[in-house]
């Protein structure tokens, strides 16, 4: 039987890394959710689709196919056959990707994808709804958060322009799948916390 383990938190929150850390040392596929709604917002540069325009974006998800797969046990996406690569990252996805995540539809089509990797292996599945909608029955929920500060400053620290506060507002407000601490979700607070320290957390909550 196949297991995910559900890790939530808001941008910058370090759930990547500690995600992508924990996968590897586990040996399960790591899955990054939100490459997957920035390969949606990304696709609507391409095809100049008004992200704020639901129905245009609904219009496009029939004519785009996104394929998700894995490959060095880190899920993949591509956008008709093509790889956005680092492009994924850019500031102009930063300011599309709320409003494409607050579409129904889109979520529809990416949380049946991502309950789809649990055919392949074991996953670690990071997130904003991991542990509230797309694995609500899963013993596996970690909430990731930390302060703004500390999360603006991480960021910075990337080099990525990313108006955080405006995105949290957005991810926090919206109507379908706000984010939200799981129900059963265990949270850590990483403002103080080194990589390897939240690790050990999350290690010693898996095992109880
Ligand atoms: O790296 P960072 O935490 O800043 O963001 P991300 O995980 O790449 O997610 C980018 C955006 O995708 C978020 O701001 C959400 O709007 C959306 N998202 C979501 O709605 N649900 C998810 N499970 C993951 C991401």
């Amino acid at each position: 039987e196949n297991i995910a383990i559900a890790i939530d938190g808001p941008a910058a929150s370090g759930k990547s890394t500690v995600a992508k850390t924990l996968a590897k040392r586990l040996g399960l596929i790591m899955v990054n959710t939100g490459a997957m709604y920035r390969a949606v917002a990304w696709a609507t540069i391409q095809k100049d689709v008004d992200p704020a325009d639901s129905e245009a974006v609904i219009k496009m998800l029939g004519e785009v196919e996104f394929s998700c797969g894995v490959s060095d046990n880190l899920s993949t996406i591509l956008v008709d056959g093509v790889d956005p690569g680092d492009a994924l990252r850019q500031d102009a996805v930063n300011q599309r990707v709320s409003k494409v995540a607050a579409i129904p539809e889109v979520r529809e089509l990416l949380v049946q994808r991502q309950r789809d990797y649990l055919q392949l292996g074991s996953v670690v599945m990071e997130g904003r709804d991991i542990g509230s909608v797309v694995f609500p029955d899963t013993p596996f929920k970690i909430y990731i958060d930390a302060s703004e500060e500390v999360r603006r400053q991480r960021r910075a620290a990337e080099g990525i322009v990313d108006e955080l506060g405006k995105r949290d507002e957005e991810d926090s407000k919206r109507k379908t799948a706000p984010l939200v601490v799981a129900e059963g979700a265990v949270k850590i607070d990483s403002s103080e916390l080194s990589i390897e320290q939240v690790i050990e957390r999350v290690l010693e909550i898996l095992k109880e």
